[in-house]
């Protein structure tokens, strides 16, 4: 019978076979391929992940923001087998098939507003953000790609270089190719040290002014965006402040791409994470991660006058919009679409008992998110908000031999992120709160 909550069996966690693969690993497996927790999976059903020890863990990783329905969806699962048993590749672009063009059909539809009318699919997430600055350069005839502080976009090189932070993703790598990056709404650590909402949002007006200035003026073909930055420590802009970015991109000819690869995929309770702001318009959408029901699939979903804009064979690749991951993402948007209800449920637990782990808990200093993917930023002091890394890396590493599969971020390295499937049930979610505090406990006794 599969298991309804986490448990450990072995002594030491990683058990012994893990502690064997790993000894593979490090043998036969770059070095910069780390691995946050290194117990080898066997199998895994909704929101819990068994280990080839027989460890039983709460899955609060859903592989980086994956799993959004839990893992081996029956349906999801059935999918995969029946497509694969008809053809797994031809190249959409050597011999198409139809998933291909039904899965483009359905982003249309789910799209954030009607005018995002056509997609191009492609592997990663990275892939797709590269290529959403492709068609952006070559439908405004401008050069300069514009991304945020605190913002990641991906490993390849261009995604590399939008994104934000040096270490681990940038150092060594350059150089890099040119783009450009304006300051994120990060109010806990507002950059102008203004306070929300006396402040009136006025970094946005700080890009309307880069924008006009000499240097950019009539130069910028795109500025990509994540409407809440993951990696950088889930960092929930205020409402205002991509209405207002909007409307400077209006402004100034600019495309918005909204890289939505972490955000969407009904994560935020929403389809997509722009829907909770009326108004906000993405001529852009990047899609990966969650689409592909664990499948590597990702999009960019436009207007259709700039995703025609490039030539015939300017976009593509051998394994865009793969025929079996095509059929999980297909299977997969109706659970989406169902299982979004259960959000604001899951929203509320984790938000009150991380609320009540505040008033216990002093390294605490800031709660915020959205739906399932809520986060907490370590600081030593509330005043000086001094980053509280090694705490933070203390309690995901205490998680871990609790039984739970735990991830960080932050630019500062002291963010603590939970990112449940959007279906975990109650039961498993006040357990895995409950491993939550007692890592907290444990982890902030460290020196
Ligand atoms: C917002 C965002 N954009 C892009 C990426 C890159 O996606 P991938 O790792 O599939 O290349 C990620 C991955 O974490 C992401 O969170």
């Amino acid at each position: 019978m599969a298991a309804k909550k986490a448990s450990i069996k072995t002594a030491e966690v990683p058990g012994p076979k893990s502690v064997e693969l790993g000894k593979l690993k490090e043998k036969y497996i770059s070095k910069a391929i780390g691995i946050g927790q290194p117990a080898y999976i066997e199998k895994a059903e909704g929101s819990l992940i068994t280990d080839i020890d027989g460890n039983v863990f709460i899955d609060m990783g859903s592989g980086i923001g994956v799993m959004n329905v839990g893992h081996s969806n029956k349906e999801v699962v059935n999918a995969i087998k029946k497509q694969a048993e008809k053809f797994v590749h031809t190249c959409f672009m050597v011999v198409p098939y139809e998933g291909y063009v039904r899965l483009a059909e359905k982003l249309a539809n789910v799209a954030p507003h009607k005018g995002l009318s056509k997609s191009g699919l492609f592997n990663s997430g990275a892939e797709a953000v590269e290529n959403s600055v492709k068609i952006s350069r070559h439908y405004t005839k401008k050069p300069a790609a514009f991304s945020f502080t605190h913002a990641f976009h991906g490993r390849t090189f261009l995604a590399m270089a939008l994104t934000s932070k040096e270490m681990p993703y940038k150092a060594g790598f350059g150089p890099l190719p040119e783009s450009y990056k304006v300051e994120f709404a990060y109010c806990y650590r507002c950059p102008f040290k203004m306070e929300y909402p006396s402040c009136g949002v006025a970094c946005a007006d700080k890009i309307d002014e880069i924008w006009s200035s000499k240097e950019f003026e009539g130069k910028v073909a795109c500025l990509v965006g994540e409407p809440i930055p993951g990696e950088g420590g889930f960092i929930v802009p205020p409402k205002e402040f991509y209405a207002k970015i909007t409307k400077y991109c209006k402004k100034h000819g600019i495309i918005y791409v909204d890289d939505e690869i972490q955000t969407g995929a009904g994560r935020t309770g929403k389809m997509w994470c722009v829907e909770h702001w009326p108004g906000v318009e993405p001529d852009l959408l990047v899609s990966g991660k969650g689409i592909g029901g664990g499948f590597p699939v990702s999009a960019v979903t436009g207007r259709p006058e700039i995703m025609d804009a490039p030539q015939i064979g300017g976009l593509g690749g051998t394994f865009g919009g793969n025929p079996v991951a095509c059929a999980a993402a297909l299977a997969q948007f109706p659970i989406i679409e169902n299982s979004m209800k259960n959000v604001p449920m899951v929203n509320a637990y984790m938000t009150k008992r991380l609320k009540e782990m505040q008033s216990r808990f002093r390294v605490i200093g800031d709660i915020r998110g959205m739906g399932a993917m809520m986060a907490v930023e370590l600081v030593s002091d509330p005043k000086s908000k001094t980053p509280a890394s090694k705490e933070t890396k203390a309690i995901k590493a205490a998680a871990f031999k609790k039984g739970m599969i735990l991830l960080t971020c932050g630019t500062f390295d002291n963010v603590i992120r939970l990112h449940p499937s959007m279906i975990m049930p109650a039961d498993v979610l006040e357990q895995a709160m409950d491993i939550l505090e007692a890592s907290f406990e444990e982890g902030t006794k460290v020196q």
